[in-house]
């Protein structure tokens, strides 16, 4: 998405501005396939045609495809392809880039053979370029990057497979992404690719850069890989994707033509030329080659090519033809592959960035903070939609074999999932029916896997008794058990009034049963639950606050892990221990919303509200929702349970299983109440002993932890304006606070936003309910609503704390957030089992060593699979799990025999020893640290 938000560059480029003034008289005609190329000793401008097709945001991603619902925005990407490919033919300097394969896919399926063959010619002689080639671009705040790698997975195969290495991208294009992760950028080093280019970020960063010419850069995007694994070549874009001011000559713009006919009265190549040569000359000065980039195109252009080609034709023709009167200015059509060609060519040393691109400000009260957390439900479904994806349907259909294929699936979930990933799906800032069909497109996909994974069973099962999926286990809603179980099970916990009041009227159980599982790695494990007719009655619930509670108290000789006290005045946590490390912290948790209100009389400096991407609370100081709560307990052998009431829209379960090293917090919150014309955003903050003098930790897309500082900025001198937007990063799946002795993390079931605005203290954004847009293009408030919850959406997630010594926390938190990532799926029969159902099955013939993690295992075709095996650990994180690791592939798997292994590059579209990729050489930088991840392709 774009929004009119580079103006403000324009009018610097313009101050800038060096004019060179050449008076001349206009050529009427010239001839088409004027040769056009880099030209030495001059200052060369790389104009770089292109679309940018968002995979849904304010239509869904058909309605894009097609060009329909114009009313809402007038967008149709099959128009733009083929009127592309037209004016791609009709002169062969003509060059344009194609990025979504989700759409370019689409298009492909409907054309002819001659059509296709046509296409691929122009492939071939690359004035078709594929850049960055996913089958979407996106998001870098809120992805996994198991999910990541899997979108590109599936974009940049379809490319190879119908293209070849021609159709191959060089270069990751991440034009439009609201900030950029660092973990981003270490993916597409390993996936090969040469270079990456993108167009926001903070705009005191980009002062900052294009002061000191650091506009490109050289991005060390690992601390971990030995450079230059993960070391990525970087190019800030000069008009964010935009086309220079007075440039656009798509259908959507108001720009004048080039209008070229000195016979008649408006006649204007001269000045066209002149502000031409002004812009290119004042961005030369900010970049450090002679060779610069020009972005021609924007969101959905091109629909009518030939009002671009036509101008951009002639704009090379007279600029260039200055040349003969000493201009030393070349224009030409070109493609950021051949761009960063030429700046490689000028082996320069690189500055050297370390850190990401979070958080993304486009003006002093204007941070893009809030779409991390933006549309909770949907975050969260994205993300067990990942792990079923993964864990059962890929796994399950390798282990299981050609039997688990007999059924109506294609690909459904996949790409349903790839979509997903998109920057304005998982972000949350797409418009709410755009939302509805990505979930839809989500539950569709998950419809056809569980056929799939019934299958399996089967097979692995030797039991064809029918399985039922309880998608509603989180609100306690599951028909088969409800209906067949009754009450005195044992270790049986009443349902709260919170999940009662959460599932309205789609359950009717009275009881949770809580029990533990094991399951072995890469299997599964079953139990029946029968009923007793004596058994014990379900716990009973007291109303009175406990003052602590720890695991499994009732037996002491088994291990106690952690305790955790109350207040018995507030009903609040009051400090939690690790009982192993003998470890205890002072810790209260309580609940608050933030807003922009729009009356407040404090707004002098910005009437910017909060909306789907913005962050704006107008007061610094957070509302307290309740200053206690009232609680209520239960404790079986299997589990504790204190459950805390704040107020009618927020509650919390904080939970303790017996053999739990992780203390769980299971927040409700919603409907958010709108009665006060206030839009809400809701925060939990946990207030600790911790001594962390501003620093604080946050995973990149789930996998390394980069170190945060409040109001600090690693590479420039940050003005803060905003002490709480301006402070908040982007959480994955964790974020730590720590000091000598004590470090307390916190694992996220999905993408939020977070921030430690005091020292000690780790507050994270929970649900946001807002009554104003926030003028960057969605133009709808974020007021989410359902069926279900006409009042408002009730959302409900967990928060596990662990508490540990510093130098051996990652031990514990690494595993913990990827079994949140990663969670096994429950499944339920009815009846007795045969008696020759196999009951547990792996996969694996040992469990792999605790440093590595399987990632991926896939189907990839009749006979081979994809396997990405990572190992999970920092290199300086834990003195255990951070050495390298051997893993012995031959001995690995329990039904696949490994006739062979060849080994890919991270997104599987390149054989590892074919995979060169440019150096760069780094202005400053040592290279250091272990060999960490290594991916297989294994024949089976
Ligand atoms: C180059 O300069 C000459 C002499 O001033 C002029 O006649 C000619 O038109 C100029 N050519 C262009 C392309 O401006
Ligand atoms: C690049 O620069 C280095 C150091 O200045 C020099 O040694 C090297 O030969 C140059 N390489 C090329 C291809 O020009
Ligand atoms: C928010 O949603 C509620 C419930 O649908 C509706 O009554 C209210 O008008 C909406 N407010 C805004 C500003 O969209
Ligand atoms: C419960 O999980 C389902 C997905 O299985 C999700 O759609 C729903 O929003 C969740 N309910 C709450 C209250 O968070
Ligand atoms: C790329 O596609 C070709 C043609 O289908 C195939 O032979 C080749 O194995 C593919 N490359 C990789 C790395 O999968
Ligand atoms: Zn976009």
């Amino acid at each position: 998405m774009i929004f009119g938000l580079f103006s403000n560059m324009a009018v610097r480029s313009q101050r800038l501005a060096v004019a060179l003034l050449f008076i001349f008289s206009g050529v009427l005609s010239f001839p088409l396939g004027q040769e056009t190329k880099p030209t030495p000793n001059m200052l060369n401008v790389h104009l770089v045609p292109h679309t940018h097709d968002d995979v849904g945001w304010l239509k869904t991603v058909d309605q894009y495809f097609y060009g329909d619902r114009n009313d809402i925005q007038h967008a149709g990407v099959q128009y733009i392809l083929d009127s592309v490919v037209d004016q791609l033919l009709k002169n062969p300097d003509r060059r344009f880039i194609y990025v979504e394969t989700a759409f370019f896919y689409r298009w492909w399926k409907q054309q002819s053979s001659s059509m296709q063959q046509t296409v691929k010619k122009l492939v071939n002689e690359g004035r078709l370029e594929f850049v960055n080639g996913g089958w979407c671009m996106s998001d870098e705040a809120t992805t996994h990057y198991s999910a990541v790698i899997d979108q590109m997975t599936m974009g940049l195969r379809f490319l190879n497979e119908t293209f070849g290495p021609c159709g191959r991208p060089r270069v990751a294009w991440h034009i439009d992404p609201f900030g950029h992760a660092r973990e981003h950028a270490s993916m597409f080093a390993q996936m090969g690719y040469d270079g990456f280019f993108f167009g926001r970020l903070d705009y005191q960063d980009r002062a900052r850069r294009r002061r000191d010419k650091e506009q490109e850069l050289l991005w060390r995007a690992s601390d971990s890989l030995t450079p230059p694994m993960a070391d990525l070549f970087t190019g800030i874009l000069p008009n964010g994707y935009n086309p220079p001011e007075g440039f656009c000559w798509d259908q959507s713009c108001d720009d004048p033509p080039i209008r070229d006919d000195p016979d008649l009265e408006d006649y204007n190549v001269d000045d066209v030329v002149r502000r031409f040569l002004a812009i290119a000359n004042s961005q030369a000065i900010v970049y450090k080659t002679d060779h610069i980039i020009m972005t021609m195109g924007s969101d959905f252009q091109y629909e009518n090519a030939n009002l671009w080609y036509k101008n951009l034709d002639k704009l090379i023709h007279y600029v260039n033809a200055l040349q003969a009167n000493g201009s030393k200015v070349n224009v030409l059509y070109s493609t950021p592959s051949c761009y960063l060609q030429e700046l490689h060519r000028a082996n320069l040393t690189w500055a050297l960035k370390m850190d990401d691109f979070f958080p993304y400000a486009d003006d002093a009260h204007d941070f893009w903070t809030g779409y991390f957390t933006s549309r909770p439900a949907l975050k969260r479904y994205e993300r067990i939609s990942n792990s079923n994806l993964q864990v059962t349907c890929n796994q399950l259909e390798v282990l299981s074999g050609p039997a688990s294929r007999k059924g109506p699936f294609g690909e459904g979930d996949k790409k349903a999932m790839a979509v997903a990933q998109h920057h304005d799906a998982v972000s949350g800032t797409e418009k709410q029916h755009v939302a509805n069909d990505y979930a839809r497109r989500l539950a569709h996909g998950w419809q056809r896997c569980q056929v799939l994974v019934s299958n399996s069973l089967a097979a692995l099962s030797g039991s064809s008794a029918e399985r039922m999926y309880c998608d509603n286990l989180n609100i306690s809603v599951c028909p088969l058990t409800e209906s067949t179980l009754s009450v005195s099970v044992f270790q049986v916990v009443p349902v709260s009034a919170a999940t009662r009041e959460v599932r309205r009227n789609r359950g009717f159980a009275v009881n949770e049963l809580v029990f533990q599982v094991q399951a072995p790695p890469l299997g599964f494990t079953t139990y029946s639950v029968s009923l007793l007719q004596d058994g014990p009655p379900p716990a009973s619930t007291q109303h009175r606050t406990p003052t602590a509670i720890q695991n499994k108290n009732l037996c002491v000789h088994l291990p106690q892990f952690l305790r955790v006290t109350f207040d018995p005045d507030t009903g609040l946590l009051s400090s939690l221990s690790n009982l192993e490390t003998k470890q205890t912290i002072k810790l209260t948790q309580n609940f608050y919303w933030l807003v922009y209100n729009a009356s407040d009389g404090n707004n002098l400096q910005s009437d910017q509200p909060s909306g789907a991407y913005i962050f704006r609370p107008n007061s610094s100081t957070p509302f307290l929702i309740s200053k206690t709560a009232k609680t209520e307990s239960i404790q079986t052998s299997g589990v504790q349970e204190v459950r805390q009431w704040f107020a009618p829209w927020v509650s919390q379960v904080v939970r303790l299983y017996t053999d739990s090293k992780a203390l769980e917090l299971e927040w409700t919150v919603g409907p958010v109440p709108i009665d006060d014309d206030l839009g809400k955003e809701v925060i939990t903050r946990l207030d600790t002993s911790i001594k962390t003098s501003q620093y604080f930790y946050t995973d990149s897309n789930g996998r390394e932890m980069l170190q945060r500082k409040t109001d600090f900025r690693p590479t420039w001198n940050l003005r803060q304006s905003e002490p709480i937007a301006g402070n908040y990063y982007p959480i994955n799946s964790r974020a730590f606070i720590k000091d000598d002795v004590d470090q307390l993390t916190v694992v996220t079931d999905r993408s939020q936003g977070g921030g430690s605005i005091h020292n000690g203290s780790l507050e994270i954004m929970l649900h946001r309910r807002l009554l104003y847009d926030d003028v960057r293009g969605v133009g709808e408030p974020l007021n989410e609503t359902s069926n279900i919850f006409p009042k408002g959406l009730v959302v409900r997630g967990r928060l596990l704390l662990s508490l540990d010594r510093p130098p051996s926390a990652a031990d514990a938190h690494r595993p913990l957030a990827q079994e949140v990532v990663l969670q096994p799926l429950l499944t339920f029969t009815d009846g007795d089992l045969h008696p020759n159902t196999q009951l547990e099955f792996s996969g694996l013939q040992a469990a792999l060593p605790p440093a590595v993690h399987l990632l991926t295992l896939t189907q990839w075709d009749k006979d081979s699979v994809l396997l990405r095996l990572e190992h999970q650990f920092q290199s300086w994180e834990s003195k255990l799990n951070s050495q390298p690791v051997t893993v012995n592939l031959q001995k690995l798997f329990s039904t696949l025999e490994v006739l062979g292994v060849s080994e890919l590059n991270l997104s599987a579209n390149q054989w590892k020893d074919e995979m060169t990729r440019f150096h760069w050489t780094p202005m400053t930088g040592t290279g250091h640290l272990n060999l960490f991840i290594r991916f297989y392709y294994i024949s089976s």
